[in-house]
């Protein structure tokens, strides 16, 4: 059986503003319980972001090497992901009116500006983006989805610098620090935006100045390694004054020649691996083999973590029979520094700290353990071989006394779902929420009947009329019918009567 009524109305609850004065915020990101080897896969991890007024949740894909903020529209063509942003469902929404300043043919929007807010702790009125309006290219519909986080103020630049999101935060006195800590892997994978909660990781953090030689380079987030070592511990031979950047983008680790790897079972362990279509691959099908890599950065070695990460699960993906994929492939381009990219598995096995480039300091990455993984305590007490030269100005940090709890925001998108459940007519499945019932303001939809006639003769018809509403609040002038309910309890409707542009038809229902 089918009702049709409204009932209960919902409350317009504005956003509730606290004007948080330095604080900070924890928010969990999702992330793949292990990387899978698939172009059109998405690895990415994403975190929730607020969008406009009521606030529309958008899971930001977050990307640590780029540094532009971007949501996906709710009507746009060919963009991936399960959630967007509409700007006809906010009132404090602005455009721009010009183009994307980064648009290509593949991926385009226009600039707009509104409310952004993470966790309803941390907010940014009239923050400027990017509204994605058409995502065709494949490349970028496998590694973003829903919107995209660019989580690197870019120092080259001062004006863009002080244009960050996370800049704007730390100037108007909401973040403890300028600081943002990371956890990737798969077990307690979150961000957190002010300060550093010593609970998420173990050891002290190994700092390390962000310095791309040159602001030419494919990626600006990019600094000094030791090297990778391999199953005997020894430095593999990828050449000398090495660098790194990071990747959250990709599933992979890219060095400049994997045959280097490969070739020697001294940094690869004893395993006969294969490469097919450029992709390594291990045998799995009888045992788990461990993919030994380790990256060396100011002396401290980080393992990179096998299963779920480097060894990729047995999937239709894999290259051949038996085979498990490996994420470790070669560098498209290997002229240009960094010498090696970090992606998603070296994300996965560290805690990352970020500081930002705020007050004469440059941005510095700050590498440590995550606290609960399977790490020993000897390679937890590794110390670093140098400390940054402006530490004392600019790694100092407060300490967090407590962690703010997100506010829990009823979104627009949940406002716009109605508080009952209705079954869908002809439908045989459970009863549903519905869009926009609730938000018919004021309808006073079983009203009591008036003595009017109504606008056609129903009383003796077996159809029933389904009108379409939109709300304004006079009585109607004519009774209705309203399906599902008897013939005599014929209702008046709110606001029927007034409206010229109002669309209004019968539905005949034998
Ligand atoms: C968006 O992220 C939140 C928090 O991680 C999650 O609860 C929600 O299911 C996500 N939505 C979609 C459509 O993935
Ligand atoms: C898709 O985007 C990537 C990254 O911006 C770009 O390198 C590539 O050329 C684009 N592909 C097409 C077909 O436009
Ligand atoms: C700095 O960045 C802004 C915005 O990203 C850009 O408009 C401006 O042209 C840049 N200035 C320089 C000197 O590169
Ligand atoms: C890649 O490494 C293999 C094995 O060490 C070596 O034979 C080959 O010359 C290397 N290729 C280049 C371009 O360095
Ligand atoms: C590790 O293996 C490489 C390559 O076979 C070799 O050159 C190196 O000497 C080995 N290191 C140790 C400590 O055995
Ligand atoms: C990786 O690059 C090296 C050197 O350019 C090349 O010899 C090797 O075939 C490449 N391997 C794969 C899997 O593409
Ligand atoms: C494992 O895979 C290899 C290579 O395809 C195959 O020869 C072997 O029979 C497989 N073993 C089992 C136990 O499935
Ligand atoms: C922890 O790591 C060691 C090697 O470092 C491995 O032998 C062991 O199985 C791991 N334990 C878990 C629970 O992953
Ligand atoms: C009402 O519908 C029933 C069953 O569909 C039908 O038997 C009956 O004749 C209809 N009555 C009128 C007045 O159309
Ligand atoms: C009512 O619906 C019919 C059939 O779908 C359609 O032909 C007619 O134009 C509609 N009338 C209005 C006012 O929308």
């Amino acid at each position: 059986m089918s009702r049709f009524c409204v009932i209960g109305l919902f409350g317009l609850s504005a956003l509730s503003l606290s004007a948080n004065a330095t604080s900070w915020a924890a928010l969990p990101m999702r992330v793949l319980r292990s990387l899978i080897e698939a172009d059109a896969v998405f690895n990415g991890p994403t975190v929730s972001t607020y969008f406009g007024t009521p606030p529309q949740e958008v899971n930001l894909t977050v990307d640590l090497a780029a540094d532009w903020l971007a949501a996906y529209a709710y009507d746009c063509i060919l963009c991936s992901g399960g959630t967007s942003f509409n700007p006809l469902l906010s009132s404090s929404f602005q455009s721009l009116n010009s183009a994307w300043m980064n648009s290509i043919p593949g991926f385009s929007g226009t600039e707009v500006m509104d409310w952004v807010s993470f966790g309803g702790i941390l907010n940014a009125p009239d923050r400027q983006f990017a509204l994605i309006e058409s995502g065709a290219n494949y490349t970028l519909q496998a590694t973003i989805q829903n919107g995209h986080l660019g989580a690197f103020v870019n120092p080259s630049n001062d004006t863009s610098s002080s244009a960050h999101i996370f800049s704007q935060l730390y100037q108007s006195g909401q973040l403890l620090n300028p600081v943002v800590g990371f956890r990737f892997d798969p077990s307690n994978p979150k961000i957190t935006i002010g300060a550093l909660d010593p609970a998420d990781y173990d050891g002290d953090l190994n700092w390390v100045e962000i310095n791309a030689p040159s602001a030419s380079f494919d990626s600006l987030n990019t600094f000094s390694i030791d090297g990778l070592k391999g199953y005997n511990g020894s430095f593999i031979p990828i050449g000398n004054s090495l660098t790194a950047n990071l990747d959250s983008l990709a599933n992979t680790i890219a060095i400049p020649n994997v045959s280097t790897y490969i070739s020697s079972p001294g940094f690869m362990g004893p395993i006969n691996p294969v490469i097919s279509n450029g992709i390594l691959a291990y045998p799995c099908n009888v045992t788990t083999p461990y993919v030994a890599l380790s990256a060396t950065i100011n002396g401290v070695d980080y393992q990179i973590e096998s299963t779920g990460s480097l060894l990729r699960p047995y999937t239709s993906f894999s290259p051949a029979e038996g085979y498990c994929s490996v994420g470790i492939v070669n560098k498209s381009d290997t002229l240009l520094p960094p010498s090696v990219s970090l992606g998603l598995p070296f994300l996965r096995s560290v805690y990352l700290a970020y500081r930002f480039p705020t007050d004469g300091c440059p941005g510095y990455y700050g590498f440590a353990f995550p606290a609960g993984a399977n790490r020993t305590s000897s390679q937890i007490s590794q110390t670093p071989t140098s400390t940054p030269t402006k530490s004392a100005q600019c790694l100092v940090f407060t300490t967090p006394t407590s962690t703010p709890l997100p506010s829990t925001e009823v979104t627009a998108q949940q406002k716009l779902l109605s508080s009952d459940k209705y079954n869908v007519y002809g439908g045989e499945d459970e009863a549903v929420y519905l869009v926009g019932v609730d938000d018919l303001s004021q309808m006073d939809f079983l009203a009591p009947v008036s003595a009017a006639p109504a606008p056609t003769s129903t009383a003796s018809s077996n159809s029933t009329k389904v009108p379409m509403f939109v709300p304004q609040p006079t009585q109607s002038s004519g009774k209705y019918d309203v399906f599902g309910i008897p013939q005599h309890e014929l209702v008046t409707l709110v606001g029927v009567d007034d409206l010229p542009q109002m669309v209004w038809n019968t539905t005949e229902v034998n």
